[in-house]
């Protein structure tokens, strides 16, 4: 399932304009992949979560790196038919690049690869209730 998850991948497509970075998968620096993003693909192992009305059916629009360390993340979501806008602070946590938030549980996530200007895949586990799934954004 984690391979299939990783070849189906989760790519950001960045809205601004393209560069010549490579790609980089480790030692990433948030204050390069700040700025906005939307979602082009979406995969998961509970496939209802990213489903339609799915808790985790978000749109990414922007990724900020703040000051402390944290990172300010932007989506939307279609709640009941309505479009909504939410924010979130994920928190760093002792793992290198590795960050934290609290949403529908408790999720960890790492950044796996960027170029910086033109994409970037995340990838995703969330913990509720003695459940676990995975999710990849890109
Ligand atoms: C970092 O700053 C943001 C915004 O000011 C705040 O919401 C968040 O809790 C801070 N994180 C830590 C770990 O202090
Ligand atoms: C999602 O919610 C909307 C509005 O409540 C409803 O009309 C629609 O049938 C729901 N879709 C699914 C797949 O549950």
């Amino acid at each position: 399932m984690k391979l299939l998850l990783l070849s189906l991948g989760l790519t950001l497509i960045c809205a601004h304009t393209e560069g010549t970075h490579d790609a980089v998968t480790s030692n990433f620096d948030p204050s390069k992949y700040s700025g906005e993003w939307y979602s082009i693909l979406l995969a998961s192992d509970q496939k209802e979560k990213i489903e339609e009305n799915g808790s985790m059916r978000v749109f990414v629009e922007y990724i900020h790196a703040l000051k402390n360390s944290s990172l300010g993340f932007k989506f939307h979501i279609i709640i009941n038919g309505v479009c909504a806008a939410i924010e979130f602070v994920c928190d760093k946590t002792e793992e290198d690049g590795v960050y934290s938030v609290e949403y529908d549980g408790h999720n960890i996530f790492k950044v796996l690869e960027t170029d910086y200007d033109n994409y970037i895949i995340i990838y995703l586990i969330n913990k509720n209730n003695g459940n676990t799934f995975q999710l990849l954004e890109g």
